[in-house]
């Protein structure tokens, strides 16, 4: 890595850690509008998402929705964002958005127990299926990547088709975790990694990052089911695309708010683009990881807080 490399990594970790601190959170969450937290989430309501979502259509791209949340540590909570994601489901269908869903387990209630979190997670994906939609189960840290993956499969065992899963190219284990899912043709969206991990079980180094998201890409396309490159790299993006994949078995994923033009100039090269739209007064840590994958979005932050 050279020095900037360094240096920017060592600020990505920087901004990861300091998103714990509790004064780092007052400031940020009462501040969230006026940072510019908007350029990253189109708002706090199903109804702003909505228009967001229609926007994008519009353009040509297609979208996946979250209501944002994660960690959450009680049955009741965890249960009744179940509730909310078959009410965003139903909008979805009735509103005719082209957009699925992406949920997190922890907000559904893993952290309380595996079993909660596949009831929970059943339902969205059962409720999905009644209106021919689809759910992304996000990966979170690694120490949920072994119950994710669990979940996932017990969904696809209990004949759950329309449910895909992620991997980080920055875990080690993620090309072993590739190879064993390839049997089932899985849906997989395939990642970097966004959180912060010790190099016991991730890649420290940018380069080995990118290197391993390559041969991840690589190894999904050599498979038999449906990839969604998830990133901003536009090497890594046309080296997928130089693959020569059939445009039925692959899509591009980017996230809202992140290099516009590009997703449009995808689309405009006819590949199908789906951005990850999140909503929810719960932007937080979301925003938090944001910032982290690139330092420069700071500056961003801070010119709007000095324009404010
Ligand atoms: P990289 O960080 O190398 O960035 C490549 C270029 O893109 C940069 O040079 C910069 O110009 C631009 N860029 C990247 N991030 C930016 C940002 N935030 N703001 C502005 N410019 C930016 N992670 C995870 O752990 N679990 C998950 O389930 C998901 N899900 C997911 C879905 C989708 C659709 C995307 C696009 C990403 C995720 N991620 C994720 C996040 C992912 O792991 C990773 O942190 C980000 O995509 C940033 O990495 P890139 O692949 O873009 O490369």
């Amino acid at each position: 890595m050279n020095a900037a490399g360094v240096a920017n990594a060592a600020l990505r970790r920087t901004i990861l850690a300091a998103a714990d601190d509790r004064r780092v959170q007052r400031f940020v969450r009462r501040h969230g509008r006026k940072l510019g937290a908007g350029r990253f989430v189109p708002g706090e309501t199903l109804d702003e998402a909505v228009v967001a979502l229609r926007r994008l259509n519009d353009r040509g791209l297609l979208a996946n929705t979250s209501l944002l949340g994660e960690g959450v540590r009680d049955r009741a909570q965890a249960e009744a964002v179940a509730a909310e994601y078959e009410v965003i489901l139903d909008r979805l269908a009735a509103e005719r958005v082209g957009c699925n869903l992406a949920v997190k387990l922890t907000h559904l209630g893993l952290e309380l127990g595996e079993e909660l979190a596949l009831a929970n997670v059943e339902r969205v994906v059962a409720r999905a299926a009644s209106h021919g939609n689809f759910v992304r189960i996000d990966m979170e840290q690694s120490a949920f990547v072994d119950a994710t993956l669990r979940i996932y499969r017990t969904l696809r065992e209990r004949g759950r088709d329309n449910v895909g899963v992620v991997l980080q190219s920055y875990l080690y284990r993620s090309e072993r975790d590739l190879a064993e899912l390839l049997p089932l043709r899985p849906n997989l969206r395939i990642v970097k990694g966004a959180y912060l991990e010790p190099p016991e079980v991730a890649y420290p180094g940018k380069a080995d990052v990118d290197a391993a998201y390559v041969r991840l890409v690589e190894a999904a396309f050599a498979g038999d089911g449906y990839t969604a490159v998830a990133t901003h790299d536009e090497r890594l993006i046309e080296h997928a695309i130089s693959l020569g994949r059939d445009g039925s078995r692959f899509e591009l994923q980017l996230l809202y708010g992140v290099r516009p033009q590009l997703q449009l100039d995808l689309v405009r090269r006819g590949h199908t683009v789906r951005i990850a739209t999140p909503y929810g007064p719960e932007w937080y840590p979301y925003l938090m990881r944001r910032l982290g994958e690139r330092p420069a979005n700071l500056l961003f932050l801070v010119r709007n807080l000095l324009r404010g």
